[in-house]
């Protein structure tokens, strides 16, 4: 089935108060990328409340499905790519049609993790951005290897991601170090989201900001 979803952005971020919508198409029978999942509203809501920081910025989002945060990145202000598996052509097309139907100009890039196509080594990102991209922990190290390859190819990025942790366990902490990342801030989704938006999460998700670890890697050299 497939319906529109309108998401609010503003001080009140509420139907009667907002400065801007984006409308997310989903078909909730279709694949996983063809829904707007809850890591991506609060994603969304992180980069709205911290819009300073993204006018201007060059930022590339990975396994984006429906791309909320990426769009609201655009729409505040940055040059952004939305990326998804290059093997799900139907989950980049519903990504051209929710770009056009909010009217924002987006690069759309085929990038599956752990490959390592040639358009890849020019994105070169101020940030990167990731809604519950860790949901099969078979793709963890390929998506590990993808986005420590983005952090590394441009001194001073971060890594900003919305982690639902469906199985309890560490390992994201664990392969972090692992890929030679730190982690810069760890914040309780709970501690920014308007209530409008808390009503409807449920679950255990974290934002968690990351960066490549210099000082590590030039202990280990
Ligand atoms: C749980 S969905 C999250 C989608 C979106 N970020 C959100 O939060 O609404 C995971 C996304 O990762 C993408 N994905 C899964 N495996 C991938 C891979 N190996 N390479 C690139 N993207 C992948 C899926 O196509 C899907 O869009």
């Amino acid at each position: 089935m497939s319906a529109v979803s309108r998401h609010y952005f503003g001080e009140e971020s509420t139907e009667d108060s907002h400065s801007f919508h984006i409308d997310i198409l989903e078909s909730t029978d279709g694949d996983y990328g063809m829904f707007a999942w809850p890591s991506s509203v609060i994603l969304a809501e992180y980069l709205w409340q911290q819009r300073s920081r993204f006018i201007g910025k060059t930022v590339v989002e990975l396994g984006a499905g429906t791309a909320l945060p990426g769009l609201v990145a655009a729409k505040i202000g940055a040059a952004v790519t939305l990326t998804d598996d290059l093997h799900k052509p139907e989950v980049l097309l519903n990504m051209r049609r929710i770009c056009n139907l909010n009217k924002l100009d987006c690069k759309i890039l085929g990038l599956t993790w752990g490959e390592w196509d040639a358009p890849l080594f020019e994105l070169q990102p101020h940030i990167v951005l990731g809604a519950d991209v860790f949901y099969d922990s078979t793709d963890f190290d390929d998506f590990f290897a993808t986005v420590t390859f983005l952090l590394q190819s441009s001194p001073g990025s971060v890594f900003i991601t919305t982690y639902h942790n469906r199985s309890g366990h560490h390992l994201i902490e664990f392969l972090m170090v692992k890929w030679g990342l730190k982690c810069l801030k760890l914040l309780d989704v709970f501690s920014f989201l308007p209530a409008c938006k808390a009503s409807s999460i449920h679950g255990n998700i974290q934002l968690v900001e990351i960066a490549f670890d210099v000082d590590e890697v030039e202990l280990k050299v």
